[in-house]
């Protein structure tokens, strides 16, 4: 199987791509980690442990990773994903101990420890766990195989500001970091998860699966979809972290290009932008494989058919 570590701040959003991941044989987990960003990490990481345990594999890892970026203050997302990060249906909290082990040191260590290319990172929130690794240990950097991201926008420009997507804009030092580190980048920005929309038929088809999971996705996304369709007028809301995810199992089910990016850190206005060069007129080298169009029905049917498998 694929060795992934996913780096997250959940999130019902990332709350579904860490359930698509469990239930993915094709994947193995090797840990997940916290990082601050639609909440503080004192809930973020506590939301990891949740979802864990939710899909019955309290056998996988969760540690806690920085609490804040690595050169400015916090900027978080309660107004999407509600106080608790997790809003929409309550879940017990959870058994799973925390690792002692920071999450960082963790990322390290398995890097260290696995061959060379044979881990993915998969971050789904802002970048600083993962720059914080490659400072903290530059001999790591060739070991990565590759790290497919959820963040940035260009045609679909940003949510958070109007330049910048969420998890670039929280920490764009350690975006530019991990855009520029050479490891082969594979970036889904708005412009794919903005066209990844949940519909009714859906989240009711999530609901009525057995078990316990598909309906508290359900409960997760009738949530966030209260925010959403307010915002931006669609009929659903984008379910951007499980693209992904997604991209592993089936990477047929996008489109994109390989493109350099660069991450604006001082601009003005702009800051946390994702500079894509789409047509390719800066000479610069390609950095990144810059996602831009998804199969949207192949997609929710890959949710909806694994997450039937968990618990
Ligand atoms: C990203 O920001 C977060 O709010 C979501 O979980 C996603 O990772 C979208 O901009
Ligand atoms: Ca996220």
């Amino acid at each position: 199987a694929q060795k992934i570590i996913i780096d997250t701040d959940p999130g019902q959003d990332d709350a579904v791509a860490i359930l698509l991941a469990l239930a993915s044989p094709e994947l193995e987990v090797l840990g997940v980690v916290a990082v601050a960003g639609n909440v503080p990490l004192a809930l973020t990481e506590v939301n990891a442990r949740k979802i864990v345990e939710l899909a019955g594999r309290s056998d996988v890892p969760v540690f806690a990773g920085c609490d804040r970026p690595l050169a400015r203050a916090l900027v978080t997302a309660e107004h999407v994903h509600g106080k608790t990060g997790l809003d929409g249906i309550e879940l017990p909290a959870p058994r799973l101990p925390l690792q002692a082990q920071h999450g960082v040191d963790f990322i390290v260590e398995t890097l260290r420890r696995e061959a060379p290319g044979t881990v993915t990172l998969v971050p789904i929130g802002p970048l600083t766990n993962i720059a914080e690794a490659f400072r903290r240990a530059p001999d790591i950097i060739t070991r990565v195989e590759r790290i497919v991201l959820m963040g940035g926008a260009y045609f679909e420009v940003g949510n958070i500001t109007p330049a910048a997507e969420f998890n670039i804009f929280v920490d764009p030092e350690a975006a530019s970091e991990v855009f520029g580190s050479g490891v082969p980048l594979v970036v889904m920005p708005l412009d794919v998860t903005h066209k990844a929309l949940t519909d009714r038929d859906w989240i009711e088809a999530m609901r009525a699966l057995p078990g316990r999971c598909g309906p508290t996705v359900a409960g997760w996304t009738d949530f966030f979809e209260r925010f959403d369709t307010a915002k931006y007028g669609s009929l659903g809301a984008p379910l951007h972290d499980p693209c992904t995810i997604a991209w592993l199992l089936e990477p047929g089910l996008f489109h994109g290009r390989e493109i350099n990016v660069e991450i604006e850190t001082e601009g003005r206005w702009t800051t946390g932008m994702t500079v894509a060069d789409w047509w390719r007129v800066s000479g610069r080298a390609p950095n990144a494989l810059f996602l831009k169009d998804v199969d949207r029905d192949g997609l929710f049917d890959l949710i909806r058919d694994r997450i039937a498998r968990l618990p």
